[in-house]
């Protein structure tokens, strides 16, 4: 197949800075395998003006976090070469096409969105009372069909943001002309992967083990991992079910195995340390060449910035050729 007929694929993510294992679990695993199937033109990048939407007011960990999560993505598997790996900011295009397709979304789509209900009730830490986080899923639409997706690989909290995007363009469509298709979420059912106490793993949670953790680092995470408070002693029968470090190796384990794990615990067979030392041998064995290729990529920031310019120039041609069309369409094709 040639790239004419490929379909395209956008996602991005807000530069959070390291990613932890749910992340690559949940997410970037899948962008890869997309990439990897061949079958996709896959652009994926840095959104970092939707960052801009919340963080205003200190942008100052924008950049380095950019750098930090750009890396983990080469470092698990994101090959420039064959992906489109960009920063937002840097394609004007993205802040153009919002303004316009912003002409078009009735304020009442936003204000009844439900990713900005709940953030509205559960941020408050920083002051969202903005106009451009409110617009957030219009940047986010303006992101998606600048580049014509058809495909947009999101989690599922990411559903209602697709089907925004999905009437904002019904009603670009409908004043201007057929420019734009619809594109369609691809959500990929994964299994949550369990934090250092037993709940879904999350930065906020501080429950996070890192893809760059140092082999020490994931053995000290854990040997503090809460295991069976009932079982006092090594003798005593364990309740794996009761059990934050078993619950999380279960994830890295055929069922048979953790089963069979599981069993050895009921039956005081093996104790927490052994349990504990076993999940970090699993997580280091899965991860620990990412960790290594990570480290690397860091210590030559100025090979990801390139990497970052070149993906950006690549995406910029793409934007530029949509943007001349929307103009087009708008009758303010001036430029
Ligand atoms: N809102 C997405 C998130 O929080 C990030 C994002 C921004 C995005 N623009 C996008 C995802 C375009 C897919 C396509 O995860």
């Amino acid at each position: 197949m040639t790239d004419q007929i490929k379909q395209r694929i956008v996602s991005g993510m807000r530069p959070t800075g390291n990613l932890h294992l749910g992340n690559y679990e949940g997410a970037l695993k899948n962008w890869i395998r997309l990439q990897d199937s061949g079958d996709y033109e896959c652009f994926f990048f840095i959104a970092d003006l939707h960052a801009l939407t919340s963080d205003y007011a200190d942008t100052s960990a924008i950049k380095q976090n950019t750098i930090d999560m750009v890396s983990d993505w080469l470092a698990a598997g994101l090959d420039p070469e064959r992906s489109t790996i960009f920063v937002q900011s840097a394609i004007a295009e993205h802040s153009e096409l919002h303004l316009i397709l912003s002409a078009v979304t009735p304020l009442g789509w936003l204000e009844r969105s439900p990713t900005y209900k709940e953030q509205r009730e559960n941020i408050t830490a920083k002051d969202i009372n903005n106009y451009a986080f409110l617009g957030y899923p219009v940047l986010q639409a303006a992101d998606i069909i600048l580049y014509k997706a058809s495909f947009v690989p999101v989690g599922k909290d990411q559903a209602s943001h697709i089907e925004l995007t999905r009437e904002i363009v019904r009603r670009f469509n409908n004043f201007f002309g057929e420019v734009f298709p619809e594109p369609q979420a691809l959500h990929t059912e994964v299994l949550t992967l369990p934090g250092t106490d037993g709940r879904k793993m999350s930065k906020s949670y501080g429950n996070a083990i890192y893809l760059i953790d140092s082999a020490e680092v994931v053995r000290e995470k854990a040997r503090q991992m809460i295991t069976d408070r009932t079982r006092i002693k090594r003798t005593d029968p364990g309740h794996p079910e009761n059990c934050d470090v078993c619950q999380m190796h279960r994830f890295f384990l055929t069922t048979e195995i953790a089963d069979q794990f599981d069993d050895d615990c009921r039956h005081a067979r093996i104790g927490c340390v052994d349990r504990k030392r076993a999940l970090a041998d699993a997580i280091i064995e899965k991860y620990g060449a990412i960790a290594e290729r990570s480290h690397q990529l860091r210590d030559n920031p100025d090979e990801v910035i390139a990497i970052l310019k070149r993906g950006s120039e690549r995406a910029r041609q793409e934007a530029q050729i949509t943007m001349a069309e929307v103009r087009r369409a708008i009758k303010m094709d001036w430029a």
